[in-house]
């Protein structure tokens, strides 16, 4: 593999590949406190258009321990297709840098980083798709589960980038999905549709009831309702996703093995009570950490050799 720009294109044994050694990378680090120097001497630029913590620290972070460096570029200074055009933007990192990972609104720009880039391309969030989060959320949960197969997520929210990326995991990895959403924030059927033909076998469910997609549930998934860039959208979508909140409640209806993850940042009292979020059966915070863990596995395969 090349780049990492959606689940939907890379492949099975790819994606197995990348847990791996993302399982290795953490063993390594935990049990030594250090990694092997895989990318000594190489950087990684990072564009942001948006916000990150978790995104931003763990490539940092991942490529630090791997010997090499992250450079952060915001997007107040590179401005993609503002100052210069997002190819010309590609060009010039393929030249200076040992790979790219970009956070951007519009999908199409990080496309068009892969078409002009000869380095690496990673997606770090668009408004599409975020599919970093969704693998690191499949190695947090086969840690907990030691296997992926048959356990049913139940995304309870919004039909956003993190639930479309999930979506594709789950199906890759034979784990039937559930999304509950409230009528009209569904994930568009069109994109239904090509997550299906993407990835034919895979056991879609849609439901509007949390209660009933919980007791369906081995893991309860849930994001923000109002996505970095639908700010103006707030107050319409708290009062229609009024009833879809993780809280203890709706967490007694799921199995009693049943998990709580989210890809954080939370708005406790939102989509999550407080009481779940630090409850005994939220894996939010290691699914959190796992992000550097999971970086490490990607950038040790693109840029690494591994
Ligand atoms: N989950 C996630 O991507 O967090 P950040 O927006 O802080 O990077
Ligand atoms: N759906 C959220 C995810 C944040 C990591 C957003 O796009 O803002």
């Amino acid at each position: 593999m090349r780049h990492f720009i959606s689940i939907a294109e890379t492949s099975i044994d790819d994606l197995n590949h990348l847990l791996e050694v993302a399982d290795r990378l953490k063993a390594q680090y935990k049990t030594t406190g250090r990694n092997d120097p895989l990318l000594a001497g190489k950087v990684l630029a990072m564009i942001f258009e948006k916000p990150s913590l978790r995104t931003r620290v763990s490539f940092n972070n991942a490529a630090i321990h791997l010997g090499g460096s992250g450079l952060l570029l915001r997007d107040e200074e590179v401005g993609l297709d503002s100052r210069e055009p997002t190819k010309d933007v590609a060009r010039i990192l393929s030249g200076t840098c040992d790979g790219i990972m970009a956070r951007t609104f519009a999908h199409d720009k990080i496309l068009t980083l892969r078409q002009w880039s000869t380095v690496p391309v990673i997606n770090g969030l668009t408004d599409y798709s975020h599919p970093c989060q969704a693998m690191a959320d499949l190695m947090t949960l086969r840690e907990h589960f030691g296997s992926l197969q048959g356990k049913t997520l139940a995304f309870i929210g919004d039909g956003n980038n993190v639930a479309r990326s999930l979506s594709v995991a789950c199906g890759k990895f034979d784990m039937p999905f559930i999304l509950c959403s409230p009528p009209g924030y569904e994930l568009p059927r069109d994109d239904v549709d090509r997550i299906m033909s993407q990835v034919p076998r895979m056991d879609f469910q849609r439901v509007v009831d949390p209660m009933e997609a919980a007791r369906r549930a081995d893991v309860l998934y849930t994001d923000t309702w109002v996505s970095m860039g639908q700010e103006t959208e707030k107050a319409r979508r708290l009062k229609d996703f009024a009833g879809y909140q993780i809280n203890a409640d709706l967490l007694s209806a799921a199995p009693s093995h049943a998990v709580v993850l989210h890809c954080l940042p939370a708005y406790r009292g939102l989509e999550i009570s407080d009481e779940v979020m630090e409850g005994p059966r939220s894996l939010i915070f290691p699914q959190a950490e796992n992000r550097l863990h999971f970086q490490k596995g990607l950038l040790a395969v693109l840029m690494g050799g591994q």
